[in-house]
């Protein structure tokens, strides 16, 4: 009897490009994008080659949050799209590709194709890093790119109470299956850092550092809420380059940097 078919036979590296890395999270508004966002730049800041993709095609957000609605890629030469570039990282959304209030309704084969398209028809050129921005949840998206693609390995983003974490734990449990190391996690809006000085707990903390070290995954930072990292993503400037110096800046640099120091 022959055996049946391996989907994931169908992986392939994309040339030029070292580490993909899937940023993903069970829930909605947990802050991937921002943390995507944030942490691609701050890998650009230390001098790695970076791109974004936005493969969230229920809810785009790189476009706005990079200041850059409204913009469509163009093909090169070769009939390659070619990724916008800004502070120096290089992006690529869906929702380039689509009108802003336009809702996307593919099924499974369609979201395979459009996948395997943002990989290998875009002109990412030599990268160190390719942060792949995900939709909430474990479907058909987080598994064609699995499919496609070796990951590095995927991060997942959590905010510190139990309903967010009891979802980060289906995120990592489907990485598993699909064999798929999980870098670690990002604890976001962990805490508020009040102006008197005072560490405002604006979520209640669940048992996710518990989980963490039962399961021995990494965390790979904690980012405290600020209304700047949310006025960044509103602006279109991410508030790693508007602001460098704040806590929360400071956060998605070290988390770049422990990034780097895990994947050579
Ligand atoms: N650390 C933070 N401090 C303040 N606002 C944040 C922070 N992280 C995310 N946000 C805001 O929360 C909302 C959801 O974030 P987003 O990155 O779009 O989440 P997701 O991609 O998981 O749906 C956005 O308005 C964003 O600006
Ligand atoms: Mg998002």
């Amino acid at each position: 009897m022959a055996a049946p078919p391996n989907p994931f036979e169908q992986q392939k590296p994309i040339s030029g490009v070292k580490h993909v890395l899937a940023v993903s999270s069970g829930k909605g508004g947990v802050g991937k994008s921002t943390v995507a966002s944030n942490v691609a730049l701050a890998l650009a800041k230390t001098g790695a080659r970076v791109g974004l993709l936005d493969a969230d095609i229920y809810g785009p957000s790189i476009p706005r949050m990079w200041g850059a609605l409204n913009q469509k890629p163009e093909l090169n030469e070769g009939r390659k799209l070619v990724p916008l570039a800004r502070f120096g990282v290089k992006l690529m959304s869906i929702g380039f590709l689509i009108e802003e209030d336009t809702a996307v309704v593919w099924r499974g084969p369609m979201l395979f194709k459009a996948m395997d398209q943002f990989l290998r028809d875009v002109d990412w050129g030599e990268l160190d890093f390719l942060l792949v921005d995900l939709p909430p949840g474990t479907g058909d998206v987080q598994l064609s790119l699995a499919q496609k693609v070796p990951l590095a390995g995927a991060i997942a983003v959590s905010t510190p109470q139990n309903v967010a974490l009891t979802d980060v734990k289906k995120a990592i449990d489907m990485w598993t299956r699909v064999n798929v190391p999980v870098v670690g996690i990002v604890e976001n809006m962990a805490w508020f850092n009040a102006p008197g000085g005072e560490k405002l707990q604006l979520f209640p903390k669940g048992s996710l550092d518990a989980y963490l070290k039962e399961k021995d995954i990494a965390k790979l930072g904690e980012v405290p809420f600020h209304p700047l990292v949310g006025m960044g993503g509103e602006a279109g400037i991410p508030v790693v380059e508007t602001h460098p110096d704040s806590a929360e800046s400071r956060a998605f640099i070290a988390i770049a940097e422990s990034l780097r120091g895990r994947l050579q």
